[in-house]
């Protein structure tokens, strides 16, 4: 649900203030949320407390007679991937069924190209009412999606079907709705990020540059497009979120040795954007070390090459991607590194490109892919060039597809 921009629409019913926990559950989630009341719904909860829950000003009217003030509804309507009203009542469903427009969550909703979500709330026999019955079809008929109320304690006292759907149900099915249509909704995928430290002493490590970027945003965007993703991070400032992102953090070029070896098997794209350690020191001191007066030196021995190790296990289907940041014969040393790691592509960043490599917000790029083809990208930020890969991998999948 992360980056959703989800428009909740609130009109006059008790269960207006279930809508409240909505729109924490789904901020809470990581959605962009806006509200719009209708009049009778400010009865019932004041639209601050929308506001302070969504983080954003909640519309209410199409005008403010004093200041000359409005809302585009239009551009409420486009901005939404998801419109929810909840709750509807069997007056606002009649208005909207008959295509009336008296109110500016009316009229958002007429503009909406986005899907809605309808989650009634009426008294029993309100609910089961022809006109209410009829409505409820012809808005179904237009697409719209009815969240069917639920069974219970009414307002009036009356027990029957007539409450608003609870929030966490109504999360329940927006997460259902957007996890299908993603590219790639049910795909696991491994990404690595950062660098690895390899002690020489418990206060002294071998590194590199390495923020994580780069890793953090792929992660990021395959989470966007659906993806279930493992996120094995060296030692990184950067945080995370996202239900579908499981994040390991690991110190060493060892240890996401390990943590890779144990998770790749499952996966169906592996992602290897960390900066691993080639090597490591050969023995690493338990006691810090302390300083002589004499050249001091210490032999360092080469880590295991995890990319490599993966392409040998790679499983029939599974794609895997390398990332080379070189100095010199660039195409060349990255076509080589794609052949002997037995990879699908591999994403070339050179350091001769200013603003691209570690600890740059920016970055560009070349992906080769196993049959030699290259392609070229301008210099974007980070979070851009994560979408352009995951963007080829995505076409590359639908074309095994066809
Ligand atoms: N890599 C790895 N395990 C290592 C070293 C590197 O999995 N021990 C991965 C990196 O995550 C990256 C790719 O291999 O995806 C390329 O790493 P790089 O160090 O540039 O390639 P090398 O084959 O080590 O070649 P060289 O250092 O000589 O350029």
């Amino acid at each position: 649900m992360r980056g959703k921009k989800i428009l909740i629409g609130v009109t006059g019913s008790i269960a207006a203030y279930k809508s409240a926990f909505l729109v924490r559950l789904l901020v809470k989630e990581g959605c962009d949320v806006k509200v719009v009341m209708t009049d009778t719904a400010k009865d019932f909860v004041a639209p601050l407390t929308f506001s302070v829950l969504s983080k954003s000003p909640v519309a209410t009217v199409f005008a403010n007679r004093e200041t000359g003030e409005w809302t585009n509804h239009v551009e409420l309507g486009l901005w939404a991937d998801a419109m929810v009203i909840a709750p509807a009542t069997a007056n606002t469903t009649a208005a909207m069924a008959s295509g009336i427009c008296d109110n500016l969550l009316l009229a958002v909703y007429l503009s909406a190209r986005c899907p809605v979500f309808i989650a009634p709330a009426m008294d029993l026999d309100m609910w089961k009412h022809p006109s209410t019955v009829s409505n409820l079809e012809k808005l179904k008929s237009f697409g719209n999606q009815i969240i069917t109320p639920a069974f219970g304690e009414l307002a009036s006292g009356l027990t029957g079907e007539g409450r608003m759907e609870e929030p966490e149900n109504i999360l329940a099915i927006l997460k259902n709705f957007f996890s299908h249509d993603l590219p790639l909704s049910g795909k696991k995928v491994l990404v690595t990020a950062g660098p690895t430290y390899e002690n020489i002493d418990p206060v002294r490590f071998i590194g590199n540059r390495s923020s994580g970027k780069m890793g953090f945003a792929i992660a990021d965007e395959l989470a966007k497009q659906g993806a279930e993703v493992v996120l094995i991070s060296g030692p990184s400032a950067l945080t995370i979120n996202g239900n579908s992102i499981h994040r390991i953090d690991v110190e060493s070029a060892k240890e996401m040795y390990d943590a890779c070896m144990q998770h790749s098997g499952s996966m169906d794209m592996i992602i290897m954007a960390a900066a691993v350690a080639d090597y490591r020191p050969e023995s690493a001191s338990t006691q810090k070390i302390k300083k002589q007066n004499n050249l001091m030196s210490v032999s360092l021995t080469p880590t295991d090459d995890i990319l490599s190790e993966l392409g040998k296990r790679k499983k029939v289907g599974q794609v895997i991607v390398g990332f080379a940041l070189e100095t010199s014969n660039e195409l060349e040393n990255a076509k080589d590194k794609l052949r002997r790691k037995n990879l699908d592509f591999i994403v070339l960043n050179s350091l001769n490109d200013a603003g691209a490599g570690f600890n740059h917000d920016t970055n560009r790029i070349r992906m080769i892919d196993s049959a030699m083809n290259t392609q070229e990208f301008d210099l974007k930020s980070k979070t851009d060039v994560a979408k352009d890969i995951v963007h080829v991998i995505v076409e590359h999948l639908n074309s095994k597809k066809a």
